[in-house]
């Protein structure tokens, strides 16, 4: 088995146990706090089941084109120590359920052709539907199932992402935010998003909504699913089934990894803990010790106006031993804010997208050379001294604009950076500085030296706090 093999196995294994395949350690305990109503997208399923646990597997579709279907109605405890198979002496009558057959098969599709539709339904009513059966709503076979077909109706998913723009495409990537907020535009309370990786990519697969034991929607915690979803990684929504390696416009596949220059960016941790809280509710912050202090974000090789390369070498993927001896300094200038990740998954990420394309140019032959000379340019580049010598210092309300921030990086580096914004609720906070070099690291201009997030006429809050 290829270590690409095993990296999606355990990809897998994290979503299974996030969806619930722990036995309950108390086996009589089957009280549980919330219902979560999963629904999941069919082209997604089908790539998994053809690509991955069936190969060559066939796919069923509900005949609605953007028609997501329902995974299960789950109900949890929020000690994710969930109730599950409540009542081994009830399997599903199919008897039963002949009448509830035709809209099954379109709001909760078996979309695995080679497996029964029944034993998709038994399968979520012996688990989960036994354990919720102590609510009203629920008390019988035909009331779970029909809750299902009436909720897959009232929350349709597929309608809610086209209504924020979101539609299906093989290419383009979507941050969870969106997703999102594409769903809580509709249901007021945050969903949860839930990935799949495929060879490599990570793809949209299931979003929840959350309930109350009295069917109120709540928020679901958290938001996005850091198990499953690279949440420094755009999320494909796919629109076709094909192949990731068919798709003319993944990056991967393309083997031109030349670029010109590199970007060093670096990033204010509290626009990024913003960031992370909206996404995440209740999401906790990791800062540096020294609370004024930027954190890189990454060096990245570029082409001149343009992204990429990314994921150079699939081969050299990230390991913890790439850090050791660096930890303690990278914790401090290379800050991973988002608390409720793994420690090393920003590192990982970081090294696999850009690090192993930057490896050409010996500076950054090596794992340990890439991440120190992040920790070297940190303290040569220190943006905080930078901006304090042109009085900019963080504030919830001072008046800043793009041109005092890069004068001020060009007072010291001689050259323009690029400044980069974020946006909540309509106002823009100052989020990324970053330094352009040539190859033979020499500081060059940036261009452009405003990214596209930022509105140039308006001015830019530096925050103080999150
Ligand atoms: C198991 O659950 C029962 C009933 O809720 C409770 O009385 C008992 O203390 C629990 N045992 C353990 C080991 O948690
Ligand atoms: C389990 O299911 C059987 C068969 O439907 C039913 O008679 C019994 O009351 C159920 N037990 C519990 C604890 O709900
Ligand atoms: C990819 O990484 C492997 C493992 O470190 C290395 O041996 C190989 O030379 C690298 N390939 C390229 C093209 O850099």
């Amino acid at each position: 088995m290829d270590s690409k093999n095993v990296f999606l196995l355990l990809c897998l294994c994290f979503h299974q146990v996030y969806l619930s395949d722990i036995k309950a350690t108390n086996e009589t305990d089957n009280s549980f706090d919330i219902l979560v109503l999963s629904q999941h997208w069919p082209i997604t399923q089908c790539k998994l089941w053809t690509y991955v646990t069936h190969p060559g597997g066939k796919c069923v579709f509900p005949e609605k084109k953007n028609q997501w279907t329902l995974h299960g109605i789950w109900p949890m405890s929020l000690d994710y120590d969930k109730p599950m198979f409540c009542n081994d002496s009830w399997p599903l009558d199919r008897e039963l359920m002949k009448s509830l057959e035709p809209d099954l098969d379109q709001a909760w599709t078996n979309v695995y052709k080679e497996e029964e539709h029944y034993y998709f339904w038994n399968h979520e009513w012996t688990k989960h539907g036994t354990c919720a059966i102590v609510l009203e709503p629920f008390d019988s076979q035909l009331k779970y199932f029909k809750t299902g077909i009436e909720w897959n109706r009232k929350y349709p998913i597929g309608d809610m992402l086209e209504a924020a723009g979101i539609i299906p495409s093989d290419s383009k990537g979507f941050t969870p935010r969106d997703l999102v907020a594409a769903v809580k535009a509709k249901t007021d309370k945050y969903p949860g998003v839930v990935c799949q990786k495929i060879n490599g990519v990570q793809f949209l697969d299931e979003l929840h909504i959350c309930f109350d034991k009295q069917l109120n929607v709540i928020d679901c915690s958290p938001a996005v699913n850091t198990y499953t979803c690279d949440v420094f990684e755009g999320i494909i929504y796919p629109a076709t089934v094909l192949h990731d390696a068919q798709s003319a416009t993944n990056e991967k596949a393309t083997q031109d990894n030349d670029f010109d220059i590199l970007v060093f960016s670096q990033e204010w941790p509290v626009t990024v803990c913003k960031f992370w809280q909206q996404l995440s509710p209740g999401g906790q912050c990791v800062f540096p010790d020294k609370e004024d202090q930027w954190t890189v974000h990454g060096i990245w090789p570029s082409k001149l106006g343009q992204k990429g390369p990314g994921f150079c070498n699939e081969s050299w993927a990230f390991e913890p031993e790439f850090v050791k001896l660096l930890e303690q300094d990278l914790d401090q200038v290379w800050t991973n804010v988002y608390k409720e990740t793994e420690h090393y998954s920003f590192w990982e990420h970081e090294w696999d997208r850009h690090g192993t394309c930057a490896t050409t140019l010996q500076p950054f032959a090596t794992p340990h050379k890439f991440f120190s000379k992040a920790i070297e340019w940190h303290r040569t580049y220190f943006l905080t001294d930078m901006l304090e010598a042109a009085n900019i210092y963080p504030s919830d309300d001072e008046e800043i604009y793009a041109d005092n921030i890069i004068n001020a990086v060009k007072a010291d580096t001689g050259k323009d950076p690029m400044v980069v914004c974020k946006y909540f609720d309509g106002v823009q906070f100052l989020e990324e500085i970053r330094i352009c070099f040539d190859k033979e690291l020499n500081v060059i201009d940036c261009s452009p030296t405003v990214y596209k997030t930022c509105d140039v006429s308006r001015w830019i809050v530096f925050p103080a706090s999150p």
